[in-house]
């Protein structure tokens, strides 16, 4: 470790390999450290002795729920936008022979009472119980507008200026119910709060268009997700560093950094080594004293389940959001469902990950809306997270810390923060060009 590196990153979470990936490939000399045994940080993907060492320490998992390498359970419940950018992202590095993929079968969404699936199709949007005749036609118009709208073409506008009006004004020129209005905004452009009703409507009919985009690649839901979990993916951008040169160490201890004249970074001490470097770069957990809570808390539950969810048509897998208003909340219910298909848990069991931003003192009782869809369960692990941001942009110190990942269902806000980091760090917008053509596609 005592050599001299362009950039050592700490904590391997999905930001933080994506970085030190790119870097690599871009000819920098990385040093990439984890003061855990596993990959993953944050965002990594643990086996049954783990989970249980983590959520429930002293107790063993019981032994019907099978053999450790069948887990690999998601600290973080997210899917993969298919027309997102981390798609981007994957498909213009050389990462995509590390991954397999697989589609999400379905997205479900709350409405009195029940779940329903969101359409995929034109038929079943026909067949969807979720509005009923009249609305069904005004959604139509709203949809309509969504897929005609050109920015240059003023008569695809309907008399509405998105940077202006604002979505609520957007959902009473189409005339649209406040269940509708619940659907489109938090089951398709994935806002967890209504903020965005009195704001511009722009970033949401865009949110829309993104989801639609996305559904359309691969049908059925608009999420893919990568086989043995969500931890497989910073395992990739790892690989793809290492084969440019990319040194990994796991299992190490950092003690502290070290500042030249100027007071900016100049090393990295583990133990009696230190490790010189330029640049410093690393999640929230490494820099207690360099961050600060961004107010909001999380909660998230795994829970496993011995069958399917009922009312899904027995799918492997799919996400549930439950909009907050619709439980009298103000921030949305996500379930994000997986089975023994994505090598996420044994055979005969599924697995749930409820997670929403906890609004009282009583976060278990919050979730009480997802626990009564799912049924009986086998066992629940619970975990609460404190999220956290860096107090600087790093360009004074050159320690550059990643945001914790938040409570939406999706990576959109991960890549931003990636893209972030990368421009606070070289001063240039991230731009990725495919080297060879991706041979492999979900
Ligand atoms: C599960 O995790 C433990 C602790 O990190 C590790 O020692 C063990 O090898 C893992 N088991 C499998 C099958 O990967």
């Amino acid at each position: 470790m005592d050599e001299e590196y362009d950039v050592i990153v700490l904590g391997t979470g999905l930001t933080e390999c994506i970085l030190s990936g790119i870097m690599s490939v871009e000819g920098k000399k990385v040093l990439h450290i984890d003061r855990q045994d596993h990959y993953g940080g944050e965002s990594a993907s643990l086996n049954l002795t783990q989970l249980y060492k983590k959520f429930r320490p002293g107790k063993q998992a019981e032994e019907s729920l099978g053999r450790d390498r069948d887990w690999n359970v998601d600290l973080i419940p997210k899917f993969v936008m298919a027309g997102g950018e981390l798609t981007k992202i994957l498909t213009n590095t050389e990462v995509l022979p590390y991954l397999e993929f697989t589609q999400i079968s379905g997205s479900y969404v709350y409405r009195d009472g029940r779940i329903a699936k969101v359409p995929s199709t034109q038929m079943e949007a026909i067949k969807s119980p979720l509005m009923g005749l009249f609305e069904k036609r005004r959604a139509r118009n709203f949809f309509e507008f969504v897929g005609n709208y050109k920015e240059e073409d003023k008569s695809t506008h309907s008399g509405l200026d998105l940077d202006k009006n604002t979505m609520t004004e957007v959902y009473l020129k189409f005339g649209l119910e406040p269940g509708t209005r619940d659907f489109i905004g938090h089951a398709m452009a994935l806002w967890t709060t209504d903020e965005y009703l009195t704001e511009p409507a722009r970033e949401t009919i865009e949110r829309v268009i993104m989801y639609l985009h996305s559904v359309a690649l691969y049908g059925k839901s608009p999420y893919i997700y990568p086989l043995y979990g969500l931890g497989e993916l910073p395992q990739a951008f790892a690989r793809m560093s290492a084969v440019y040169g990319g040194t990994y160490m796991l299992n190490k201890p950092i003690d502290g950094l070290e500042y030249d004249a100027d007071g900016k970074v100049c090393g990295v001490r583990s133990g009696d080594e230190v490790a010189r470097t330029k640049i410093v770069i690393g999640d929230p957990t490494y820099f207690p004293d360099k961050v600060k809570k961004t107010g909001e808390r999380v909660i998230r539950a795994m829970v496993i389940l011995e069958h399917p969810v009922p009312n899904t048509e027995n799918l492997d897998s799919l996400q549930i959001i439950i909009p907050q208003n619709q439980v009298k909340r103000k921030h949305d219910i996500y379930i994000a469902i997986l089975s023994s298909s994505h090598f996420v848990c044994s055979k005969g069991h599924y697995l749930a990950i409820i997670s929403t931003v906890i609004e009282t003192d009583a976060p278990h009782v919050e979730i009480e809306p997802a626990f009564k869809l799912l049924g009986p369960t086998k066992d629940v692990l619970m975990g609460i997270a404190e999220l956290y941001e860096p107090i600087d942009d790093g360009t004074k110190d050159h320690v550059y810390i990643s945001k914790s990942y938040d409570a939406t269902s999706h990576f959109e806000t991960t890549t931003d923060d990636v893209k972030d980091l990368y421009f606070r760090i070289t001063g240039k917008p991230l731009e990725l060009k495919k080297k060879k053509p991706a041979t492999e596609n979900p």
